[in-house]
């Protein structure tokens, strides 16, 4: 079934408002992917959060954000090569989402006294750590073990309402890069520089940072939206150029800093944040001699514009009806699917099992004939049909075949008198016209 979970009914899992009342009634540990952790007054996390930690989303083949990952990284691996051959970027999906409060906000300049670090918006496992409120968390850390270039992707959390396009979860891909003043300027390396010299120049600006040349700033700058642009292009514009426009941000990590809005069947959409690093993060990671670019996209935005899947509790369904639309092999990354609803009514799966035909010249079986009359008589009430059983008799050498129908309407609960009389009318179909014999 769907996961449906409005407003209302998820306050009625673990939050209590009242903090004193909270602390009284809590655990003296909370379990995390098996450890437990001291709780505190800070620790906010419920079950229902609890629950999902483990689900996996982003490595669930065929699920849409799977997808979505492995065309992201296709992108970067095919465009971005080093001088071996090999893939300039390194990836990084499998970090636990618990993070320090210094990695997800002082690593990366947060103010101590910014919003977003407060209990209302973050899931807390106790004072010193909490589940990690963006993959940006993980930069300063890759960066002091000497990457220059890699991508992030996990789940993230943040105490948000829940509606078709908010959920307290959810997943990203941050990617960072790193410069030194060869790689900057190549052949003008010997001319140009990443840091200022002129002691007039040493301010900070709309355009750059104190320490940054204009020059390294703007080539950065070129190559950290030559790289998104070609990178939006690559995913969403299959077919047809895709209008962008960059719009000034501000985050605490980079400066300047941008947004981008893409235009996707006439509305305008904000798909990601990024900008350049500040200088502070790279000196106290250890990389003093470098400038870098860093962005942070969300990914079930990109899937829902990308699938046209307008609710974004649907990715957490477990409803076969969501999945399976999605279960395909996608070797050229050019594949487009759009998503249709699921029914928010039951499904009805019932068996159909019989014995095939001899192949004779009237019937030669095949299962896909099987799934044409299946939806030539049940229309759109047919969801779903396997093949879940396969056998042959070896005494009369003949084939039996189990189907499971999944029947289920996306206007009203079905009545099993109605699907039962569905489901007979295959069965006398299926024996006239494909010589099967119900068993
Ligand atoms: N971490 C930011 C967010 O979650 C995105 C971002 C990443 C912006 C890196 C700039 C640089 O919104």
């Amino acid at each position: 079934m769907l996961i449906r979970i409005s407003k209302n009914n998820f306050g009625k899992f673990n939050y209590i408002t009242s903090v004193r009342c909270y602390s009284s009634q809590k655990a003296p540990t909370i379990n995390l992917f098996g450890k437990e952790y001291p709780t505190d007054d800070w620790t906010n996390i419920n079950k229902s959060i609890q629950d999902k930690l483990e689900r996996n989303l982003i490595h669930q083949k065929y699920h849409p954000l799977n997808h979505l990952v492995n065309k992201i990284k296709h992108f970067f691996y095919k465009n971005y090569i080093n001088r071996n051959g090999n893939p300039l970027f390194s990836v990084y999906d499998n970090f636990r989402p618990i993070v320090s409060v210094e990695e997800n906000f002082d690593s990366l300049l947060t103010p101590k006294d910014h919003v977003s670090r407060s209990k209302k918006d973050c899931f807390y496992v106790n004072k010193d750590y909490l589940l990690r409120a963006h993959t940006t968390a993980h930069d300063n850390e890759l960066i002091r073990s000497g990457l220059n270039c890699f991508l992030t992707f996990g789940d993230v959390y943040r105490r948000d309402e829940i509606d078709a396009k908010h959920y307290p979860i959810f997943h990203q891909c941050d990617g960072v890069r790193l410069f030194d003043k060869n790689e900057l300027f190549r052949n003008a390396a010997n001319e140009m520089d990443i840091f200022e010299k002129d002691p007039s120049n040493l301010k900070r600006t709309s355009e750059k940072q104190k320490n940054y040349t204009l020059d390294a700033c703007k080539i950065v700058e070129y190559d950290l939206k030559n790289t998104l642009t070609n990178l939006v292009q690559f995913i969403f514009g299959t077919s047809s150029k895709i209008n962008m426009k960059w719009v000034d941000a501000t985050f605490p990590f980079t400066h300047p800093s941008w947004e981008l809005e893409i235009e996707y069947k006439g509305n305008w959409y904000e798909v990601l944040g990024c900008g350049i690093l500040e200088q502070e993060i790279l000196t106290n990671a250890g990389a003093e001699n470098h400038i870098a670019w860093a962005f942070g996209l969300g990914l079930e935005r990109w899937a829902m514009i990308l699938y046209d899947i307008s609710d974004i509790r649907v990715f957490w369904s477990t409803d076969n009806g969501f999945l399976s639309q999605f279960k395909f092999d996608d070797p050229t990354h050019t594949k487009i699917i759009k998503y249709k609803p699921v029914s928010v009514y039951p499904p009805c799966p019932i068996d159909i099992s019989f014995w095939l035909p001899e192949p004779s010249e009237t019937f030669t079986y095949n299962s896909n004939d099987f799934y044409d009359l299946v939806r030539d008589v049940g229309g759109d009430l047919v969801e779903q049909v396997t093949l879940i059983d396969n056998f042959e008799n070896k005494k009369t050498k003949k084939t039996s075949h189990c189907y499971r129908i999944v029947y289920r309407s996306m206007d009203k609960t079905l009545s099993l008198a109605e699907v039962n009389q569905l489901h007979k009318l295959i069965q006398t179909k299926a024996a006239e016209q494909l010589g099967v014999k119900i068993r």
